[in-house]
């Protein structure tokens, strides 16, 4: 491992640790020795996630009049997996070590020992490894064939014959329900359809923590435009807005590159694709996928069913298929995103301080109010007003354990990004400390006037 690598690891190592540590997420039945990668989100975590999830909500369905947004199930009609290709196609290629028992997806471990990306070409991965590569765990050299591996999750459900799946993307109850957007709402193309929620995978490799997991949770549009149209100015918009929501969630501009899939890469409908990644410590990984599908999903789906999907358009007097430019995120990827960026640690004085340094919409409390003392109940009873006069507009925390110092820490341990103390003065004079995570500068303000104070901050 070179110096580089290792000090990728250790941050990595220290982020899954921390994140454990201040209830952010914690691997998954614990207890009970834990499930293979699996993940809960704890309770700043899940309030993490949840303000990413309505900042796209807003960014992408509320300020968009072009976009509409729905919410379907994730047990859906096999036939739409049949349409869509993936009960045939969605599968990885994969190759154990005979000696140590380790799996790999075979591609990536042919990538990491040669450079190359062979993806897609079974014997040509076999002969590669069986040529004499060595398993990077035990430095054995005896590999199985390579096999592809479906990564569909299967099931049953009561009265219904044959496999169900979980699914495996969420796009697909997008487009079984294009006819009845198109019948019920007032949409005219181009317009967008969105959707956030579950999607299952059975990954072969699960790894770097919540980056490539088997239960994660996707946020994808399917914006549908007229075929003829210049789409590439359209693209293009899309790719700023996919940068414009990194940013507004913490990444930093020099830690996002575009990577634009080869066409000879591409599947056979498909005119362009485009991943955003991010700077992840271990290093660049997908972020967000932006794709042109042209007319493949609408049609097959067509044809599978025997339902038209098209759309007339009125003015024109004209009847088509849509195509659809598909941007779509994973919202564990945002997740660790946010946290990877706004992880830092200060010298101050002769000691570091641990801050998150979210921006402000992200961080899972927004204000902390604090009694400077436990033992005094006036002190007490005035904070607690203090947090009720702010609790219905912001998730705020109430604290009154250990000395102010250690309280500011834990806050800014956790990216809380202002802090109010009430203290003897507050008794008199009707004001409080507000102290600024960043900054660590202190203000005193008028309790009247906090909540006008916060929404100037918080609410832009
Ligand atoms: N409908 C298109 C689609 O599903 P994808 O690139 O396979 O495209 C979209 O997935 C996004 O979902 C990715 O850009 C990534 O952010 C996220 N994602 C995919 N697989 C994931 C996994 N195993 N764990 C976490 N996130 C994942």
């Amino acid at each position: 491992m070179t110096t580089e690598q290792k000090q990728q690891d250790d941050k990595m190592q220290k982020i899954v640790a921390f994140c454990k540590r201040k209830g952010f997420i914690f691997p998954a039945c614990e207890i009970y020795g834990g499930l293979a990668n699996s993940y809960s989100y704890g309770p700043y975590g899940a309030e993490l996630k949840s303000n990413i999830k309505k900042m796209w909500w807003k960014k992408f369905v509320q300020e968009r009049s072009d976009i509409v947004g729905m919410d379907g199930p994730i047990l859906l009609a096999t036939k739409l997996w049949e349409a869509s290709g993936h009960t045939e196609g969605f599968n990885d290629a994969m190759v154990d070590c005979k000696k140590c028992k380790k799996r790999y997806r075979a591609d990536h471990v042919v990538k990491e020992l040669t450079g190359k990306d062979m993806e897609g070409d079974l014997a040509g991965m076999t002969n590669t490894l069986q040529g004499g590569l060595k398993c990077p765990e035990c430095g054995g050299s005896d590999w199985t064939e390579v096999k592809n591996m479906s990564q569909m999750f299967k099931t049953e459900m009561n009265a219904v014959e044959g496999p169900i799946y979980l699914r495996p993307e969420t796009a697909g109850a997008i487009f079984v329900d294009f006819k009845n957007i198109t019948d019920s709402m007032r949409v005219k193309v181009p317009f967008g359809i969105a959707q956030i929620g579950k999607a299952f995978r059975n990954e072969i490799v699960a790894r770097n923590f919540i980056f490539r997991i088997r239960e994660f949770e996707q946020m994808e549009i399917e914006y549908f435009i007229e075929p003829e149209t210049k789409w590439e100015p359209l693209f293009e918009d899309w790719l700023d807005k996919q940068t414009e929501f990194a940013l507004s969630i913490g990444a930093k501009p020099e830690d996002l590159r575009r990577y634009e899939h080869p066409k000879e890469k591409l599947s056979h409908y498909s005119k362009k694709t485009i991943d955003t990644e991010y700077n992840f410590p271990f290093g660049f990984g997908e972020l967000f996928g932006l794709a042109h599908r042209g007319d493949f999903d609408l049609t097959q789906h067509s044809k599978l069913s025997g339902v038209k999907l098209e759309y007339f358009d009125a003015a024109n007097n004209k009847r088509y298929t849509p195509h659809v430019l598909e941007p779509t995120v994973g919202v564990d990827r945002l997740i660790l995103t946010a946290i990877c960026a706004a992880y830092t640690e200060e010298k101050i004085e002769d000691e570091t301080r641990v801050v998150m340094k979210f921006p402000y919409g992200v961080a899972p409390i927004k204000i902390a109010v604090f009694p400077l003392l436990k033992n005094k109940p006036e002190l007490v009873n005035k904070a607690r007003e203090v947090f009720d006069s702010l609790k219905s507009r912001y998730m705020c925390e109430f604290d009154d354990n250990g000395n102010i110092g250690k309280r500011y820490r834990r806050q800014d341990e956790i990216g809380t990004p202002f802090c109010v103390t009430v203290d003897f003065d507050s008794l008199e004079k009707d004001d409080v400390t507000v102290r600024d995570r960043d900054t660590m500068e202190q203000t005193r303000i008028r309790i009247e006037g906090l909540n006008g104070y916060f929404q100037d901050r918080l609410d832009r």
